[in-house]
């Protein structure tokens, strides 16, 4: 049995699409339910649908064989996983954004409101600015506008959520896209069919 370990949401419902069209599909997926397990016998697989920033813990300790990932939870989380397969979608920036007439004052810390507080930390003490991060779980964009942070440091994908709050990215920082990733034992000891899926995926990207 290999467990696959999807994100649930946008980027979940992209991926399964992927492994329906390589013959991976599970019928009860397309019910409106709310199970999180599901399996096909025949293939031999189960997806396991976890919360995005989730998989690579699941991945990680072996609960799933292989699963999908954003770069950003890659990044952020640092998982002992292999990245085997860059996904090509999903795409999107960590980028620094704030309110349209930003003007930052360097004579004091920088507050910065994030759901990727090591990125953030990394980054900025990568240019050696003093900050002050605040972490938040979502909407982070509602922060500058209270006078909650300064900036946000965010995922932007089409920028409209940015535009729609009268806030502009500031500055991109790097590239986000999904990707595949294996638990290193699994790996070694299904590696066969990994591998099978991996190259089923290639063809059809
Ligand atoms: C993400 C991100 C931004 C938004 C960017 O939030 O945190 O808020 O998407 O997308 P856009 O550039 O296409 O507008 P998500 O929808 O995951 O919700 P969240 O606020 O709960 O994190």
């Amino acid at each position: 049995m290999i467990n696959i370990a999807l994100p649930k949401g946008r980027l979940g419902n992209k991926v399964y699409n992927l492994f329906e069209k390589i013959g991976y599909e599970s019928a009860e997926m397309k019910e409106d339910n709310r199970k999180l397990i599901f399996e096909n016998e025949e293939k031999n697989i189960r997806f396991l649908l976890v919360k995005p920033s989730d998989v690579g813990v699941y991945v990680e300790k072996g609960s799933a064989d292989i699963g999908v990932v954003g770069r950003d939870i890659l990044l952020e989380e640092n998982p002992d996983v292999y990245e085997l397969m860059d996904l090509g979608f999903g795409k999107c920036k960590f980028s620094i954004a704030g309110p349209v007439d930003f003007k930052e004052n360097f004579d004091r810390p920088l507050v910065v409101a994030t759901k990727y507080l090591n990125v953030a930390k990394n980054y900025f003490d990568s240019i050696n600015r003093d900050v002050e991060l605040i972490k938040l779980n979502g909407s982070i964009e509602i922060a500058p506008i209270l006078g909650l942070s300064d900036v946000i440091m965010d995922i932007v994908e089409t920028g409209t959520t940015l535009k729609e709050n009268n806030l502009k990215v500031l500055t991109n920082i790097e590239d986000i896209s999904a990707r595949f990733v294996a638990n290193k034992s699994s790996y070694r000891f299904k590696n066969k069919k990994i591998e099978e899926i991996v190259n089923k995926i290639k063809e059809i990207l």
